[in-house]
């Protein structure tokens, strides 16, 4: 450690990776939804078309996609259309799991992780409800990259109420 530092913090984070045929039906069909999601992308500047789609506690299934805008900053990441379609659609209904997948020949890698905007608002959705959601990522192929929530992929989130003190079960 090095001068003058008080602490050090650290935040651990696991995912988990599976085969999409392993994993239960009801998930299946989710990832499903949300590749379907991705065909009504508008992604014309980037080419790297997101879908989403949202489970809820009801059953209903709300989907998402990116969509783009030529004033760059105006667009929307694609589970971010759908986390905000599901609140607006569903007040106070239960978000269970929310998938998000690319077809895009872009993405390099087995699953691409939501940017942090993303974080914050599938954060704030989860602290919401009291209940955590889970978070399921795929991009082509087999592989499936799962969180059990969002906070396990918001290290050091923005958290209006923690300037009040309070710490973060997870930072030690
Ligand atoms: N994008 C998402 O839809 N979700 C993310 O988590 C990261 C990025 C979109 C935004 C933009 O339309 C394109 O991907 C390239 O950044």
């Amino acid at each position: 450690m090095s001068q003058n530092v008080m602490e050090s913090r650290t935040w651990t984070s696991k995912v988990d990776v599976a085969e999409f045929e392993q994993l239960p039906k009801h998930l299946q069909a989710l990832l499903k939804s949300a590749h379907h999601a991705a065909d009504n992308a508008y992604a014309p500047y980037s080419q790297f078309q997101v879908g989403s789609a949202v489970q809820l506690s009801n059953g209903e299934v709300v989907q998402g996609s990116n969509q783009e805008n030529m004033a760059y900053p105006s667009g929307m990441c694609g589970e971010r259309v759908a986390v905000f379609a599901a609140g607006s659609q569903h007040p106070g209904v239960t978000m269970e799991a929310v998938a998000i997948v690319s077809p895009s020949q872009n993405a390099i890698a087995d699953a691409f992780m939501p940017c942090g905007g993303c974080r914050q608002v599938l954060l704030e959705a989860e602290r919401r409800q009291g209940t955590p959601i889970q978070i399921l990522l795929q991009v082509r192929g087999e592989v499936v990259t799962m969180s059990e929530s969002a906070a396990n992929l918001m290290p050091f989130a923005f958290d209006a109420h923690g300037l009040g003190g309070e710490t973060p079960a997870k930072i030690k």
